[in-house]
C-alpha cells in the first residue's frame, strides 16, 4: 500500500519542478525476490523555479541501500514517500548516485516493476516509476534514458527496455546482459522494461517517409499463431498516422509486449508497449469480432499516443485529458476509416455513442462528476475515466467540427510545431487548434469552449420548432441548461455544434438557409449554440418539417427535442443521417420502456407501429446488416435508468426482458428470415461487412431461442446448443452461448461445460465464460438471486482467482457493473458481496478494487429501499481504517 497520508492535490497548486533530471542511468539486476536498481542522474536546478528548495525525490515501497553525490556520500533524510536532500554538493548541477531493492514477486498491485507468468514487466503510468527508484516522478521532468538489464538467461532469455539495443553480452553463472538507450527524453512514467521467456512475430517496413522500421509483437511460447491481427493492426495504424496526420514513426524498432496479468488495457510506454492480453492475442477460433476489433482499437490508440502523449506529453496529471481526450479521438477516427464506407463508419460512431452514454454520462452524473481537467485529486488512478478518455475526445472531436476536417489538421500541425518535446497544458492544445483557424467558430468564442474542459456534468439542449406556413419560415429555439455536479452550483452556458437538418413527410432534405443569409449552403450544417438560448430562422421552408437535431451526437449533450411518435417515425424511415436514424429508433423504444417503468404496467403491450417499424428496418432492402443489430437492439437498462429520477432496476429489468419477448414473438418469422439470410460462408475475416453479418444473425438467433424457450419448443434450442459445439469460430459459437443463457434455456448448463471443456487453457477464453454467467439475466419471478449465488459458487471454482486482473473483472466486474438487475436487489446481499470484494481486493491491488468499488456512484439515485442497503454497505467499506487511498476516495466521495 500507498505510504503516506492520502492528500488532496490541486491543480492550482502546481508548480514548476525544483530541479530538472537530463539523464540517467539505471542498472537492473533482476530476480524476482529481490532485484538492486542503481541508478545515476544528472540533475541540475531550474534556474525559473524558487532557489533553495531540498530535492524531494518520490520513492515508495523501497529499500534504499545507498546515496551519493558526485561519488561522495550526502545526507539525506525521509518524509512520507519522499527521499530528501536538503544541501546537495554543487548546487546547481550534480550526479546522485541510488542504489535501492524492490521484490517484483511481492508487487501485486501491479504498479511498477511486477512479475507475471515466470517473467518481469513494468506499467509505470501514473505514478509507479517511483515503485522502482527514488525520481521526480512527474510528467514534466524529461531525461534521456540508458538501461542495463541483467538476468538469468534460461529464465528471462528476453530483455527489452525502451529505444535502442546497444549491447548485449554474456555473464558469468548463466546470467546475460542487454544495454538499451532512448535517444527520445522522456517522464519517467513512459518507461517500461521486460525480461522473460517470449518469442515475436517481426515485421519490417518501409515507411512514406522512406526509413525503415522493425515491428514486433512479443508473446508467451505457444501464442505466435494468435499475433497477426495485431501486427496488422500496427501496420494499419503506421500507415494511417502518416496518411491522416503526416506523424510518421520515429523509432528504428516499435515492440508490442503482452502480458496476462495487466490492470488496464494496454500502455504507451515509448517503442515497448506493453499490452494485456486481451488486446494482443486473437484467432477465429479464439476471439470474437468485438475482440479483434478491440485490438484494432487499442493496438492504434498506443501507437498514436508516440505522438499525442510521447512527443508531447503533459505538464501535470490534470492534463491527462492533452493525451489521453486526443488519442481517444484519434483511434475513433482510425477506426471508423478502417470500417470504410459512410454507412460502416455511421456504425461505429453509434458504437462510440453507445460507450459514452453507457460509461461517461452516468459518471458526469454520479458521485465521482469531474471535469475533462479535473480541479483536484488524492488519488491519480482514479482518474483514467471515461470523462477524461471519453468525453475528452468529445471534446477534441467538437473542435474538429467547428473548424473542420482541414482546419482541425492545420491545427494538429501547428500544435507540433510549438510543442513536439515538451510538455503541455490542455490550454496549449486548444490554442493551437484555434489559433492555427482564425475567424473560425473556435477562436471566436476560445474561451468560453474552454469550459468543456472545467464545468462538469452533461448539458441539455432543449429544442423547440415553430413551423410557420404563411411566411414559409421554420424558426428553432436552442436552449441549453447544465444540473449542478458535486463542488459546481452554478453552470456557464457552452459552446454547442448542433450539426442538424430537416427532414419533411417524404423523405426530403430541404435546404437551409437562414434569415439573414442570402442563399442556402446545402441540407446539413452545423448551428453554434453559444448563448443560454438562441433562435436560428430557416426561410423558403415550404412544407412541414421534423428537425433532425445533433446529428452523429455533434456534442456530449441529452437532446429534449419532444419530438412525437410520427416525427420519430419520419426519421426513423427517412433520416439522411443514419446516426439520427438509429437515434430516432432508440428514442421510439425509449419512450415505451420508460412509459412502462413509470406506469408500472409490465404488460405493456408493444402497439403496431412500432414492431412495423422494427420490421421494416430488419427486412430493409438496402440498409446494412451492422446497422440493423443496432436499431433493433433495445437501450440498455442502465441507459433506461439513466433516464429515471429514481431508479428501480428490477422494474426496468422486467419490462426490458417483456419487450424483448414480444419482438421476439412478433417478428418469429422475421427473425427467422434474418438469420437465413445473414449466414457468413466465407472465410473469417473480422472485417465491418462480415462481423455486421454475424451481429444480426447472432441477434436473430438470441430472439430465437428466446421465443423458443417461451414455447417450449425445441428446434432453436437445439441448433443453437449445436452451433455451441461445432461452430467453426468463436463469434458465432459464443453467440449460440450467449443466446442460450440469455433465454434460460435448459440447454444452457451443458453448453457452458462444453464451452469450458474447449478452451479449459485459454486464459481469455474462460474470462469470457465468466463473464458471460456474471452478465447472465436474472429470471423474472421465481428464481430471482439465482445470478448472485452463480457468481458467488464460481468464485469457488478452480479457475478463479482474485490476483489476475482480467479474471476479476469477468466475474466480479462483470456482476457489479454489468448486471443491474441482479445486483441491486431488496435484500442487499449484492451490496455485501460488493463490500467484501473491495476490501478483499484491496489488500491485493487498489486499483482494480477502486474500480469496483464505483458500482456505487449513483446509489444515490436508487429508489428505497435500494438506496438505504447501499448506503449501509458503503459506510462499512468506509469504516475500515486500512483503505488504500484508491478506494478511500472514491468511498468517501460516494457519501459526500
Ligand atoms: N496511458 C494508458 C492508455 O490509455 C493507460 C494507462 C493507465 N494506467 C494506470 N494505471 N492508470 O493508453
Ligand atoms: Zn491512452
Amino acid at each position: 500500500m500507498r505510504e503516506g497520508p492520502a492528500t488532496v492535490i490541486r491543480r492550482e497548486d502546481y508548480q514548476a519542478p525544483a530541479f530538472w533530471i537530463r539523464t540517467v542511468d539505471l542498472t537492473f539486476d533482476l530476480d524476482p525476490a529481490k532485484t538492486i536498481v542503481t541508478s545515476k542522474l544528472r540533475i541540475e536546478r531550474n534556474p525559473n523555479a524558487p532557489q533553495g528548495q531540498a530535492l524531494k525525490l518520490d520513492g515508495e515501497e523501497l529499500t534504499l541501500l545507498r546515496v551519493l553525490a558526485d561519488g561522495d556520500s550526502v545526507s539525506f533524510r525521509h518524509e512520507p514517500g519522499q527521499l530528501v536532500i536538503d544541501n546537495p554538493p554543487a548546487p546547481d548541477s550534480f550526479t546522485l548516485e541510488i542504489r535501492n531493492a524492490i521484490a517484483p514477486e511481492k508487487n501485486s498491485a501491479l504498479s511498477g516493476l511486477y512479475t507475471s507468468g515466470g517473467g518481469f514487466f513494468t506499467q509505470c503510468e501514473a505514478e509507479g516509476f517511483r515503485r522502482i527508484t527514488y525520481f521526480l516522478d512527474r510528467p514534466d521532468v524529461m531525461a534521456v534514458f540508458t538501461v542495463t538489464l541483467r538476468a538469468d538467461k534460461h529464465k528471462y532469455p528476453v530483455l527489452l527496455c525502451n529505444g535502442n539495443l546497444v549491447e548485449q553480452t554474456e555473464l558469468d553463472h548463466g546470467r546475460h546482459c542487454a544495454k538499451w538507450h532512448d535517444p527520445f527524453p522522456k517522464p519517467s512514467y513512459l518507461f517500461a522494461l521486460v525480461g522473460a521467456d517470449l518469442v515475436a512475430r517481426e515485421q519490417r517496413i518501409r515507411t512514406r517517409a522512406g526509413k525503415d522500421h522493425l515491428l514486433q509483437v512479443y508473446v508467451r511460447r505457444g501464442d505466435l499463431d494468435k499475433t497477426e491481427h495485431a501486427m496488422n493492426s500496427l501496420m494499419a495504424s503506421v500507415a494511417w498516422d502518416e496518411a491522416r496526420f503526416g506523424l510518421s514513426l520515429d523509432l528504428e524498432r516499435f515492440m508490442i509486449v503482452a502480458v496476462g496479468d495487466f490492470n488496464m488495457g494496454a500502455m504507451e510506454n515509448k517503442g515497448l508497449n506493453i499490452f494485456n492480453t486481451k488486446y494482443v492475442l486473437a484467432s477465429p477460433a479464439t476471439a470474437t469480432d468485438q475482440d479483434f476489433f478491440g485490438i484494432e482499437s487499442v493496438v492504434g490508440h498506443e501507437y498514436f499516443h508516440n505522438w499525442t502523449g510521447n512527443r508531447i506529453t503533459c505538464r501535470d496529471w490534470f492534463q491527462l485529458s492533452l493525451k489521453e481526450g486526443l488519442t481517444v479521438y484519434r483511434d475513433q477516427e482510425f477506426s471508423a476509416d478502417m470500417a470504410g464506407t459512410p454507412s460502416a463508419r455511421a456504425v461505429r460512431r453509434i458504437d462510440d455513442v453507445r460507450g459514452l452514454r453507457a460509461a461517461q454520462f452516468p459518471e458526469d452524473a454520479g458521485a465521482m462528476a469531474h471535469p475533462v481537467r479535473p480541479d483536484s485529486y488524492v488519488e491519480i488512478n482514479n482518474f483514467y475515466t471515461a470523462t477524461v478518455y471519453e468525453k475528452g475526445a468529445e471534446v477534441v472531436r467538437m473542435m474538429a467540427t467547428l473548424v473542420g476536417r482541414d482546419g482541425f489538421r492545420r491545427g494538429m500541425d501547428l500544435y507540433f510545431q510549438r510543442h513536439d518535446g515538451q510538455a503541455v497544458t490542455c490550454d496549449d492544445f486548444a490554442q493551437a487548434i484555434a489559433d492555427a483557424n482564425p475567424g473560425s467558430a473556435l477562436s471566436a468564442n476560445l474561451a468560453q469552449f474552454k469550459r468543456w474542459y472545467a464545468q462538469a456534468g452533461t448539458p441539455t439542449l432543449h429544442a423547440e420548432g415553430i413551423y410557420d406556413a404563411p411566411t414559409q419560415t421554420f424558426t428553432l429555439t436552442l436552449r441549453q441548461t447544465c444540473a449542478p455536479s458535486p463542488g459546481q452550483a452554478e453552470k456557464h452556458p457552452y459552446v454547442i455544434p448542433v450539426a442538424m437538418g430537416l427532414v419533411d413527410a417524404e423523405g426530403r432534405a430541404l435546404p437551409l438557409q437562414l434569415e439573414e443569409e442570402d442563399a442556402p449552403t446545402g441540407t446539413e450544417r452545423v448551428l453554434v449554440l453559444t448563448d443560454g438560448v438562441q433562435a436560428f430562422r430557416f426561410v423558403n421552408i415550404d412544407a412541414e418539417v421534423v428537425p433532425s437535431l445533433l446529428r452523429g451526437l455533434s456534442a456530449p449533450v441529452h437532446l429534449r427535442d419532444g419530438l412525437d411518435d410520427a416525427a420519430l417515425l419520419q426519421l426513423l424511415n427517412h433520416d439522411h443521417d443514419p446516426f439520427n436514424r438509429w437515434e430516432a429508433g432508440q428514442r421510439l423504444a425509449l419512450n415505451r420502456m420508460l412509459q412502462a417503468v413509470e406506469h408500472r404496467a409490465a404488460e405493456a403491450v408493444l402497439d403496431e407501429a412500432f414492431v412495423a417499424a422494427m420490421r421494416a428496418v430488419l427486412r430493409h432492402p438496402t440498409l446494412d446488416a451492422a446497422f440493423k443489430e443496432l436499431v433493433l437492439t433495445l437501450p440498455s437498462e442502465s441507459y433506461v435508468a439513466e433516464q429515471c429520477a429514481s431508479v428501480d432496476p428490477q422494474r426496468i429489468h422486467v419490462v426490458r426482458e417483456l419487450m424483448r419477448r414480444q419482438l421476439a414473438a412478433r417478428l418469429h418469422a422475421d427473425w427467422i428470415w434474418a438469420w437465413e439470410q445473414h449466414q457468413v460462408r466465407e472465410g473469417y475475416r473480422p472485417d465491418a461487412q462480415q462481423s455486421g453479418r454475424r451481429a444480426l444473425a447472432n441477434l436473430a438467433l438470441r430472439n430465437l431461442v428466446l421465443h423458443a424457450v417461451e414455447t417450449a419448443d425445441p428446434v432453436w434450442q437445439g441448433r443453437a446448443y449445436q452451433r455451441v459445439k461445432d461452430a467453426a469460430q468463436m463469434t458465432d459459437r459464443f453467440g449460440a452461448l450467449e443466446a442460450l443463457v440469455g433465454a434460460h434455456a435448459q440447454l444452457a448448463e451443458p453448453a457452458l461445460a462444453h464451452f469450458h471443456a474447449l478452451f479449459a487453457d485459454d486464459a481469455l477464453v474462460i474470462d469470457k465464460w465468466f463473464s458471460l454467467q456474471a452478465m447472465a439475466p436474472e429470471p423474472i419471478g421465481e428464481g430471482a438471486g439465482q445470478v448472485l449465488r452463480r457468481v458467488k459458487a464460481l468464485m469457488q471454482h478452480p479457475d478463479f482467482t482474485l490476483k489476475n486482473p482480467n479474471r476479476a473483472r469477468s466475474l466480479i466486474g462483470g456482476f457489479c457493473h454489468g448486471n443491474p438487475a441482479a445486483f441491486h436487489r431488496a435484500d442487499a446481499a449484492g451490496y455485501i458481496y460488493w463490500a467484501d470484494r473491495v476490501l478483499e481486493l484491496d489488500a491485493i491491488n487498489p486499483q482494480i478494487a477502486s474500480r469496483i468499488a464505483r458500482a456505487m456512484d449513483r446509489w444515490n439515485h436508487l429508489a428505497e429501499p435500494l438506496r438505504s442497503a447501499a448506503r449501509e454497505a458503503i459506510k462499512r467499506v468506509a469504516a475500515k481504517p486500512e483503505l488504500s487511498p484508491d478506494v478511500r476516495e472514491i468511498i468517501t466521495k460516494a457519501l459526500e
